[in-house]
């Protein structure tokens, strides 16, 4: 294999869509909104018009605040829901529970009950099953259930599966969080209107969302919007305390402004969907490639001859996934171009066909 020829390699790597610069209408908003001063920690008009612009998205009742990072919002989206005791009920593969270092449990001081996903989905089921803990002095009691969408492996909960579990976990006294770290992706996928995005979030019942806007074509910030008003009222404070109150947050406001202005947030994400879709039509049939299922966001899962993951990382990286399975990530992202996908789908084929 040390003499096979590559083909050329794509310009841009597979790794995340993280690794992806920030889109320019989104770099402009930020030059734009360098102009003189304005006060701090979002008394500004470009805070203004975002919270607006997340009313717009949500309805009046939603309240916003933006913050640093997806972690951050997380943490305090979370901070604002539990109670002294609860534990915070997520799939074992929720960002939470695996990428966050363990930030909810230090910073909250709470317990995260992980429960069994194939695809990073959970289902009402799983909430009824913990049901047994409620009441019981000795147990963390089961007060908030956070679901990602779309999930950890690129798959998107339908409106109806998202109510479901809202339902139940109401029913059980547990609040609602949804990870929305891609939820342009999922979006997109779900039809690319504001109302796609209100079917799986307000009118199913979701309390408290983390709206991603790294991965969706900024450089830095998140917001957590909050559609449970009462949950909003000590948000600010909680913020602060969890160190994510960004003092310029113009500069956040910015990017959001731009991304969320004439949707473009849903039109880079459909963009970079479509490409993963291209990624998974390319490869699917070459020998030594095999998937559970195709994508539905901008990622696709295959499992791969395990002594060719290194060459064709160091030809062009991405991340192991499950390394139980040989399952690795190539995801794809508001900047990958059809030329790219070929070019990593000739890579792959090329390699598998060596052997
Ligand atoms: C599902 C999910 N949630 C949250 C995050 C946010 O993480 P970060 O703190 O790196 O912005 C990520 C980033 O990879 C993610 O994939």
């Amino acid at each position: 294999m040390s003499d096979l020829e590559m083909p050329p390699a794509p310009a841009c790597a597979f790794a995340s869509d993280n690794a992806a610069g920030a889109h320019p209408l989104v770099l402009d908003a930020i030059v734009r909104a360098n102009e003189g001063h304005a006060l701090a920690y979002g008394s500004d008009a470009w805070t203004a018009e975002t919270e607006a612009r997340f009313r717009d998205l949500f309805g009046p009742q939603a309240t916003s605040l933006l913050v640093w990072n997806g972690t951050g919002a997380n943490v305090m989206a979370l901070a604002a829901m539990i109670r002294p005791a609860d534990s915070i009920v997520c799939s074992r593969w929720a960002h939470i529970a695996v990428d966050e270092t363990g930030a909810p449990e230090r910073v909250l001081g709470t317990k995260l009950q992980t429960v069994p996903s194939l695809d990073g989905k959970i289902v009402p089921e799983q909430l009824l099953e913990l049901e047994y803990l409620i009441g019981d002095q000795h147990h963390a009691q089961p007060g908030v259930v956070s679901i990602t969408q779309s999930t950890e492996l690129g798959m998107v909960y339908s409106p109806d599966e998202v109510a479901a579990l809202c339902d139940t976990a109401h029913r059980l006294g547990m609040k609602v969080h949804l990870d929305g770290a891609r939820i342009a992706n999922a979006t997109a996928a779900l039809g690319g209107t504001v109302d796609a995005l209100r079917s799986f979030t307000v009118d199913a019942g979701v309390d408290a969302v983390s709206f991603g806007g790294t991965k969706a074509g900024m450089a830095f910030g998140e917001a957590v919007v909050f559609l449970d008003p009462e949950l909003a009222r000590r948000a600010k404070f909680i913020r602060k305390q969890v160190t994510q109150l960004p003092s310029k947050m113009r500069f956040v406001a910015a990017q959001f402004n731009a991304l969320l202005h004439d949707d473009l947030w849903i039109r880079l994400a459909q963009h970079s969907n479509g490409l993963a879709t291209r990624l998974y039509d390319a490869t699917k049939g070459i020998d030594g490639v095999t998937y559970d299922a195709a994508p539905q966001v901008n990622s696709v899962f295959p499992m791969l001859p395990a002594h060719l993951i290194e060459p064709l990382q160091a030809w062009c990286f991405f991340w192991p996934w499950d390394v139980t399975r040989d399952q690795v990530r190539w995801m794809t992202a508001w900047d990958t171009t059809a030329d790219d996908v070929d070019r990593f789908a000739a890579g792959v084929a090329a390699l598998c066909a060596a052997g």
